[in-house]
């Protein structure tokens, strides 16, 4: 009766169910998972969101498939604040970057062919493509000794192929953190070029830089060399993700940007998933997001230098470099996998990580935590990952036969 494509094990995994068992049982959980900005004690301006929200022009339905145009005036307004020249009529408004992503899914792929994503990356990936009829062929990213995470070039090049329609960058990439360096930008451009490929730039971290050091790309959204969609939206540049507004800007070459654009407005006339509301309110909601986003960015340093502290003086959890972002990756000892590590620690210290395979890291030992809980509780949960560490690595040994 149902689709191929919906045929998913639906079975929870060992984590949700575990985490499932806690929460029924009412035991705590310190959850280091947790990305949910409303949830994360930031303070919001109250007021200038209700505010906001009662444009009375949204007592009005003035259906536009490209979204209303104050909204999209407000987006290149944001684009302009980054140096990247943006005419409002290049934006598509969404209704989320996923639903984005799904547009150009359907732009750009017929059912068998295939996109490039970073791995390890964001997981929902997977199911958009799914849902849309595409292939995912990931190309790695490395992690080199100084501390950045670089797109393996020669593995890149070598699975492109005849199905290949789109590059797609994280920039900065959950959940490792790493902005697209101006050289890898440089490449991945001539690769598109020479492949007829789009590039697809899914910005929704850009404004968190955090150890950001090394030179990287600004926006993608002056891209002009090749057909380029740059996404973004309110969740993560406002902390609204409530709200439901994203949007994607085309461009590039003007004859492949006017048959984007045109195809893509079909695709969004076929949904105006975007409310009234919301889209009027975006002008004051893009307005108004240098108080959260400071907010956000204390948060993200604070936890971060708790952690650091916590770290010190112990050999056996360290972390990689966070250029920017909402996480950090914690490396712990490989004797242990890492989903392993995550019900241990779930199961015994109520502390809730994602073990690194659900991003697809390539080694075992990587665990992902949110920089974005409230400090007293990222730092007992740090403390008691790193107690636990030390506790099963003290077991381990004294049970080692020399
Ligand atoms: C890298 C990345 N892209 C897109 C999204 C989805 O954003 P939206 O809430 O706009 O769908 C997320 C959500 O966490 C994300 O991490």
């Amino acid at each position: 009766m149902f689709a191929r494509r919906t045929d998913w094990s639906l079975r929870p995994n060992r984590l949700a169910q575990e985490l499932d068992a806690r929460r029924r049982h009412k035991l705590p959980v310190t959850d280091l998972t947790e990305s949910n900005p409303t949830r994360c004690g930031f303070e919001y301006s109250e007021d200038a969101i209700r505010q906001a929200l009662a444009d009375r022009g949204c007592l009005l339905y003035e259906p536009d498939p490209r979204g209303h145009v104050a909204g999209r005036r407000a987006v290149a307004a944001y684009y302009a604040a980054l140096g990247a020249t943006v005419d409002p009529e290049q934006i598509i408004l969404t209704s989320s970057t996923s639903e984005a992503y799904s547009y150009l899914l359907r732009l750009l792929a017929d059912p068998g062919d295939s996109v490039l994503v970073p791995q390890p990356s964001y997981p929902l990936l997977d199911v958009l493509a799914q849902l849309n009829d595409a292939e995912l062929v990931p190309y790695p990213l490395l992690y080199d000794d100084g501390g950045s995470w670089q797109p393996d070039q020669e593995a890149l090049s070598a699975r492109l192929g005849s199905r290949t329609r789109a590059i797609i960058v994280v920039h900065p990439n959950n959940p490792t953190g790493s902005y697209v360096g101006h050289g890898d930008l440089r490449f991945l451009i001539e690769c598109c070029r020479r492949h007829q490929l789009a590039l697809i730039a899914d910005e929704v971290f850009l404004d968190y830089p955090v150890e950001a050091s090394r030179g990287h790309a600004g926006t993608h959204a002056g891209t002009s060399e090749v057909l380029t969609f740059t996404l973004s939206g309110l969740s993560k540049i406002c902390a609204l993700p409530q709200m439901k507004v994203a949007w994607i800007v085309v461009s590039g070459p003007d004859e492949a940007q006017r048959e984007a654009l045109a195809r893509l407005e079909m695709i969004a006339d076929s949904y105006l998933s975007v409310g009234t509301p919301q889209s009027l309110a975006l002008p004051a909601f893009l307005d108004s997001r240098h108080p959260i986003q400071s907010q956000i960015r204390q948060r993200l340093t604070a936890n971060l230098q708790a952690l650091d502290k916590q770290l010190v003086g112990q050999p056996l959890v360290t972390r990689l470099r966070v250029e920017g972002g909402w996480y950090v990756v914690l490396r712990l000892p490989e004797m242990v996998e890492d989903e392993e590590w995550a019900l241990t620690l779930l199961r015994e210290d109520g502390v809730l990580l994602h073990p690194g395979h659900f991003y697809n890291f390539a080694s075992g030992d990587c665990l992902v935590a949110s920089l974005l809980p409230e400090p007293a509780a990222f730092l007992s949960g740090i403390e008691r990952v790193i107690n636990r560490v030390a506790w099963i690595s003290t077991l381990r040994s004294s049970h080692t036969v020399p």
